[in-house]
């Protein structure tokens, strides 16, 4: 521990210090609030009213497939330019710029997966107060208002979405320090030049403020050597009065109005013992919002990089039900709406305004901007068992055995930072893991896989090749002055790569190589950790804004850096193979985007029961902006669970998307067999519980790699028209399928699901009993409760035969479960692949489609023209809700046919049919008579 606390300096021993002590608080001195983050608090003064800015309908030019449009701020005649598109699938982009910046604005690269397709715009009328345009079929009109600049999308009599409504569009224009700088370009500016755009006036030099040039926070000053350069923009959503998204936020889904408090903050930060149900900043930055009524869904992107404030303000907040319709009976009643205002550091304003109709719609609209989920390996979908740290081989070895020993399975072990040698990533501790291949071997034996940590953050140390190589590449960020940047992190003093250059990052996968990465074999994958980017001593424990990436500067990028970390490293792991193999990579920071490059988890959580229960809305806040492989720490990271909440959380983790125990080093030790026969029994039952489920969550992922999709969703995405659903989120559904309503009281005798749907039934997958939607249905639970409900209509397959790890189940046979509907009909899928290449992209896999209807139970290929054949086998089919056949059929592709063996249990009216033995890739068909 001594040597441990030595190496990490000052800041650390502080770190550590709080960890011990066991108080559990945010130090939230060390965050800024909007009031103290300069241009935050600039924009927020600027109060509803009429706005400043007009449109310059003279300069307004129509091309086919795109609008530009001079406005300009009438108080100090500074024009912008604004540029608007009409998308192909129904998005509307909108672009504000300064029509002359005296130096380029921040232009977000490498989010968008392509120039997003254009669809004609066309002029439908014209006069002096504005211009009306048709968007497309939908018979949508953008109406574009002069005076004041305001912006309306309209469909038939509804507006959708407006901009600028409430006049708190921003825009603060680049400009010369007067007091000490001249403008080295003056001279060669034109005399067109509109003379604003260069020069500030007379009136806002009255209003230079404190922070505009320099700002101090704590001990840290930002030079701001740009100046003033906040974006801001007001959309108002009449109609809504849920929105959701905007991750990453310890807070509930549903997202709160924000006049009385702090603006939701996007800024990518390790925030130490983070706090629940606050707006403040985290990890992640995804900024995406979903506004949602019974009748519409939509959305909007700001594609903005910097760091960024979101205000939401609505007219029916905290009137309550009564409330509302007491408006409605004395006919006061005001239409519901919410409205929001994004506000921005720097670059520009590009919004994409994503409009629906139907949640799918706009998942699809937003993948077709930014992609989908990578397809994971399926092995990734199987248990993790990690902590800070296992110690060395033998402590691996001990685990793993641990893990036969009590028969529960897993798929990778994780190594944290110790592993190293000194914080080193990409070496090995020579002592504790002296001969890492024998280890992975040893693992890959059993057919199970590892994840070794490797940090963005690089030991400054000549004797550190990485570092070697970094600096003379000239791949360091800079700081304001020109020279590498340094800062505190794990191994001390560290630089950090500059993982915006597309050099440094194929520099950066090279390492991964097996050449390169010694002791690396194709088993083990990686973690990027700190890569929002953390830097101990920094300010707000992160990297000084005013550190350079070339000619930008931190600040215009900041909430891009874990996603370009991430990128690289998943380039690694596919190089590394030839482009063979799929990679895996967890990461801590995220980006619009991120869902393309692998799995987050929500950090450094506790062992409270207030942590298991914000890791629904968590993971359902990144799925609706596209990131689906998402997971808490199961257990807690910091303090210690009691055995309690170590089963509830197993039993809630086996149900969302990544599932990973982790644990801070200097808390006791908690692999599953720790803490009694009875509770390893209960994780036991747990963890083989997301075994038999594998093949679907394999298929919701592949699904997901289609569509964009969410894998785990709230409820109101599959009844958007059920207002009971639009809050929930101690309940959330896997696919369409499954609804998941996990124990996270301590002590709970019971809990009440909502069943949604009101043509739905609901099968409990343990009991199979029938409940009907809709209903708050009771369910007393015991300790080995994992309340779960089949959707009645769904077709869900299985593998029963759990065994140590997902690549030993590879050839298990399937069991069909099969939940009829009202009309006793259903439906389902299987998707089938080698479960960790490419293959896949050449389509060499099984995807079938099942579905019951008339007593005939029958197997299609959905997809025929691909190619891929399986061992797997059909053992067992149970119908849920069936009805006593007295003979089934089963007729295959040779139209052979066979009687089928069956029992019936008349009290649950559940059919199980004993061995049909059909290949899980052939066609057939089982008629029930
Ligand atoms: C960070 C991570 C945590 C990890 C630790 C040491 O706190 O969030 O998961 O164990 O660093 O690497």
């Amino acid at each position: 521990m001594a040597t441990f606390t030595e190496r990490m300096g000052p800041v650390l021993l502080f770190w550590l210090g709080l960890c011990l002590s066991g108080t559990w608080a945010v130090d939230k001195g060390n965050f800024k609030t909007c009031d103290q983050s300069a241009f935050c608090k600039r924009q927020r003064a600027i109060t509803p009213g009429e706005s400043p800015y007009r449109a310059l309908l003279e300069t307004m030019e129509l091309t086919n497939t795109k609008l530009t449009l001079q406005l300009i701020n009438d108080n100090n005649k500074v024009r912008l330019l604004l540029e608007l598109y009409r998308l192909q699938g129904n998005i509307t982009r909108v672009k504000i710029n300064e029509l002359k910046p005296l130096k380029p604005r921040y232009e977000v690269p490498d989010v968008l997966i392509r120039e997003p397709p254009t669809e004609p715009l066309s002029l439908l009328s014209q006069d002096e107060n504005g211009v009306v345009l048709s968007l497309g079929a939908e018979s949508q009109r953008v109406i574009v208002s002069a005076r004041p600049f305001r912006l309306d999308i309209v469909e038939g009599r509804d507006v959708l979405m407006s901009l600028n409504s409430r006049g708190l569009l921003g825009f603060e224009h680049l400009r010369m320090r007067k007091d000490t700088q001249a403008d080295p370009e003056a001279d060669n500016k034109e005399a067109t030049d509109p003379p604003s755009q260069v020069e500030t006036t007379k009136e806002e030099e009255e209003k230079v403020e404190d922070g505009m040039w320099e700002e101090t926070f704590k001990s840290h000053t930002d030079s701001k050597p740009n100046g003033p350069s906040a974006v801001s923009l007001d959309f108002s959503l009449p109609g809504v009065e849920h929105v959701y998204g905007i991750p990453e936020h310890a807070d509930t889904l549903k997202l709160k109005t924000t006049d009385s408090g702090d603006p939701y903050r996007l800024y990518n930060l390790d925030v130490f013992q983070y706090e629940l149900y606050n707006p403040m900043a985290l990890y992640g930055s995804v900024p995406v919002m979903l506004a949602h009524n019974a009748q519409r869904t939509t959305g909007i992107f700001w594609l903005n990089a910097a760091e960024t404030w979101v205000d939401i303000s609505s007219n029916t907040a905290g009137k309550t039900v009564f409330g509302k319709m007491l408006d409605y009976v004395q006919g006061s009643s005001e239409t519901p709406q919410t409205d929001v205002r994004w506000i921005s550091e720097s670059g520009i304003i590009d919004v994409f305004l994503m409009l629906g109709p139907t949640p799918r719609e706009v998942f699809s609209q937003y993948a077709s901007l930014t992609g989908t989920q990578a397809f994971p390996p399926l092995a990734s979908l199987g248990y993790h068992q990690c902590r800070w740290n296992y110690n060395d081989q033998e402590d691996v070895r001990a685990v793993d055995a641990g893990f036969d020993e009590h028969d529960i399975p897993y798929d990778f072990i994780w190594l944290d930072i110790e592993h190293t040698d000194g914080k080193r990533y990409f070496t090995w501790d020579p002592h504790k893991f002296a001969s890492p291949k024998e280890m992975l071997q040893g693992l890959m034996d059993k057919k199970r896989k590892m994840v070794a940590i490797v940090d963005p953050h690089i030991k400054v140390d000549t004797n550190y090749k990485i570092h070697n190589e970094i600096r003379s590449r000239g791949f360091y960020i800079k700081n304001k002055d020109g020279a590498d940047y340094e800062g505190w992190c794990w191994p001390g003093s560290a630089g950090y790569p500059d993982f915006t250059r597309p050099d440094m990052r194929a520099w950066w996968a090279g390492q991964f190589a097996y050449d390169q990465y010694e002791g690396s074999m194709e088993n083990l994958y990686t973690w990027n950790d700190m890569n929002e980017p953390s830097v101990f001593n920094g300010p707000e424990v992160t990297m000084h804004k005013d550190a350079l990436h070339g000619s930008w500067e931190h600040r215009d990028m900041h909430n891009l850096y874990g996603f370009y970390v991430q990128m690289a490293t998943a380039q690694g792991l596919i190089e590394r193979s030839g482009g063979v193999e799929r990679p895996f990579v967890l990461t801590r920071a995220v980006f619009a985007g991120s869902q393309r490059l692998g799995a987050v988890w929500t950090g450094d959580n506790a062992a409270e029961w207030d942590h298991l229960k914000i890791s629904i809305p968590m993971c359902l806040s990144l799925g609706l902006v596209g990131i689906s492989f998402c997971g808490a720490d199961v257990g807690g990271f910091f303090k210690s669970p009691s055995s309690e909440l170590l089963v509830r959380w197993y039993q809630t983790g086996a149900y969302q998307p990544f599932f990973r125990a982790h644990a801070h080093l200097d808390t006791p030790r908690r692999e599953p067999w720790l803490f009694g026969p009875e509770n390893t029994a209960l994780i036991r039952e747990a963890v083989r519980q997301r075994y038999t489920f594998l093949p679907y969550w394999y298929q919701l992922f592949y699904h997901a790699y289609q569509t964009g999709e969410p894998v785990m969703r709230p409820l109101w995405v599959e009844y958007p028209q059920d207002p009971a659903t639009f809050a929930l989120d101690d309940e959330f559904l896997l696919g369409r399928d499954l609804l998941v309503h996990p124990v996270t009281e301590e002590g709970a005798r019971g809990v009440t699901a909502y069943l949604p749907g009101k043509d739905e039934v609901w099968f409990d997958i343990h009991t199979f009993q029938k409940h009907n939607g809709v209903q708050n249905l009771y369910i007393p639970v015991t300790m080995s409760s994992i309340p779960v409900f089949q959707r009645g209509g769904s077709i869900i397959p299985r593998k029963l035969r759990v065994r140590r790890s997902s690549a030993c189940m590879e050839d298990d046979p399937y069991t069909l479960y099969v939940a009829l509907d009202n009309r006793r009909t259903a439906e389902g899928e299987l998707y089938i692949d080698d479960g960790h290449t490419f293959n896949f992209e050449k389509r060499e896999f099984i995807h079938r489609k099942f579905s019951f209807t008339n007593n005939v139970l029958s197997s299609v290929n959905l997809e025929p023209d691909a190619q891929f054949t399986t061992k797997s086998w059909v053992e067992r089919i149970i119908i849920l809700g069936a009805s006593k056949p007295s003979k089934i059929t089963l007729r295959t592709a040779d139209d052979q046919e066979n009687q089928l063996e069956f029992d019936f249990d008349a009290s649950m009216s559940v059919l199980t049919i004993r061995k049909p033995g059909m290949n899980a890739g052939a066609d057939w068909t089982m008629t029930l008579q």
